[in-house]
C-alpha cells in the first residue's frame, strides 16, 4: 500500500501529534495544505461573481499601470517589466484562446520571466530538451500530482495536451534562453509565521492576527510580499523558505554524498547541481516544488521517459530526507 494512504489513515486513527512525528508521512505541506486529503474531495465552491474592479495598480520601477483583471488576464496577463526578458512568443504571452479547453498563456503560472511560483514552477536554468522532454510527459499523462486537490497540474497536462510541436519548440526555446537568478531566501528556523493558505500557497498573516508559530517538520514558503504576490503578480518579488534548523547542513551531506543510501545527487545534476541535458537544475529552486516532484516520483505519479534514473534514489528516500535536500538546494544560488 502506498504510504500516502498508509499516512491518511494513520492520521484518522491517532492525533494529529502522531502524524506530526511521522518521518514518512506525506509532506501535505509541499501541495499548499495543513491537512491530509479527505476521502472524497469537497466539490468547489462556485465562483463568486465578480464586478469588475476599475482600479489602476502601479509598480514601482514599471511604467505601465494594471487594472485586477488585466494583471491576471489568462490569456494575456500583465507583462510589468518587458525590459527583463526576450520578446515573447505568442504561446507564451498568449497561449491560445482558440484551443479548446484555451491553452493559457505560459506567463500567466511562469510569470514572463519564466521565475514561477511555488505552487508551479521555474521554468528557467533547464535545457530545452528538458523542456521538451517535461511538455512530452505531461501530454502522455506521465506527470501527475499525489495530492489531487492541487488542480494546476492537470491544468498543466490539459495545455500540454493541446499544444502543437511548434508552440512546444518555441516556448521551450524562450524559456531555455534564460537564465536561473535568485528568487528564494531560505531562513533556518524553529518557528514559521502563522499562515493563511490560498491557491496552495503560505501567506503570513498580518495584523492582530500575524505572530509565529512551531515550524516542526515542515518548511513554510511564502511570498515576501502577499500584495506583490496576489494582487500584482509583481514579477520581481521573491519568496522565503522557512526550514528546520540544521537542515541545510544535513541536507548538503545527502545531496553531496548519497548519505549512504543512494547515489550523490552531484553524480547526475553536476557539482554545481545545475543540471545538463536531459537532467534539470536544483540550484536555488522552490523547496516546495522540489519535494512534490520527489514523492510525485516516489508514488509513481511522474514517471516520463527519463524517470527510470530517478527512480533507485526515490525509493531510498524517506520524506525527511527529500525535506532536507530541498533545504539545501533552495539555498544555493542558482
Ligand atoms: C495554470 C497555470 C499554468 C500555466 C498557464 C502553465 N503552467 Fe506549466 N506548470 C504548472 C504547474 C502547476 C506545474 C508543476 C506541476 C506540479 O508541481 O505538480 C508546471 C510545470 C511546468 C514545467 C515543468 C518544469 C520542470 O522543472 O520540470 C514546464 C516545462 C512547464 N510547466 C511549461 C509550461 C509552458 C510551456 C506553458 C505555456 C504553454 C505552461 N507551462 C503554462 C502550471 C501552469
Ligand atoms: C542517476 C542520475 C540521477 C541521480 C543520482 C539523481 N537524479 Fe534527480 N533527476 C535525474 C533525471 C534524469 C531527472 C529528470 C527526470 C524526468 O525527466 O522525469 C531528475 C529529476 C529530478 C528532480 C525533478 C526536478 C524538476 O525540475 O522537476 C528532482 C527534484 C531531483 N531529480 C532531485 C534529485 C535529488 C535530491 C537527488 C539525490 C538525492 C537526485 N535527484 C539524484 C537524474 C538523477
Amino acid at each position: 500500500m502506498h504510504k500516502f494512504i498508509v499516512a491518511t489513515l494513520l492520521t484518522a486513527c491517532f492525533s494529529a501529534g502522531a502524524f506530526a512525528a511521522d518521518d514518512n508521512a506525506p509532506p501535505i505541506w509541499a501541495w499548499g495544505f495543513t491537512t491530509p486529503a479527505p476521502a472524497t474531495p469537497p466539490a468547489p465552491a462556485p465562483a463568486a461573481a465578480a464586478s469588475p474592479d476599475p482600479t489602476l495598480h502601479k509598480i514601482s520601477g514599471s511604467k505601465f499601470s494594471f487594472t485586477r483583471a488585466q494583471v491576471s488576464n489568462r490569456q494575456e496577463p500583465a507583462d510589468w517589466f518587458p525590459e527583463d526578458h526576450p520578446a515573447m512568443p505568442e504561446i507564451v504571452a498568449k497561449g491560445r484562446a482558440s484551443a479548446n479547453p484555451p491553452i493559457n498563456a505560459c506567463a500567466l503560472c511562469h510569470m514572463p520571466n519564466g521565475k514561477g511560483r511555488p505552487e508551479n514552477a521555474a521554468v528557467t536554468g533547464l535545457t530545452y530538451e528538458y523542456i521538451m522532454q517535461q511538455l512530452a510527459d505531461f501530454r502522455d499523462g506521465k506527470r501527475r500530482t499525489t495530492d489531487t486537490r492541487k488542480t494546476n497540474t492537470a491544468l498543466m497536462a490539459g495545455f500540454a495536451k493541446q499544444m502543437t510541436h511548434e508552440e512546444m519548440d518555441s516556448a521551450a526555446r524562450y524559456f531555455a534562453s534564460m537564465p536561473a537568478t535568485p528568487w528564494i531566501k531560505v531562513i533556518e528556523s524553529n518557528t514559521a509565521p502563522k499562515t493563511r493558505i490560498a491557491g496552495g500557497v503560505f501567506f503570513a498573516l498580518t495584523g492582530k492576527d500575524a505572530g509565529t508559530e512551531p515550524l516542526g517538520n515542515r518548511i513554510i514558503e511564502t511570498p515576501i510580499s502577499a500584495e506583490d504576490f496576489e494582487v500584482l503578480r509583481n514579477p520581481r518579488s521573491g519568496f522565503i523558505a522557512y526550514v528546520p534548523v540544521g537542515s541545510i547542513k544535513k541536507g548538503e551531506t545527502l545531496v553531496k554524498t548519497g548519505g549512504g543510501k543512494v547515489t550523490a545527487c552531484t553524480v547526475c545534476h553536476g557539482l554545481d547541481l545545475k543540471g545538463a541535458g536531459p537532467v534539470p537544475t536544483l540550484a536555488g529552486r522552490s523547496p516546495s516544488y522540489l519535494v512534490r516532484q520527489l514523492y510525485d516520483m516516489q508514488q509513481g505519479n511522474r514517471s516520463g521517459t527519463w524517470g527510470p534514473l530517478m527512480a533507485p534514489v526515490v525509493a531510498n528516500l524517506t520524506t525527511d530526507d527529500m525535506l532536507i535536500a530541498a533545504a539545501y538546494l533552495a539555498s544555493l544560488t542558482p
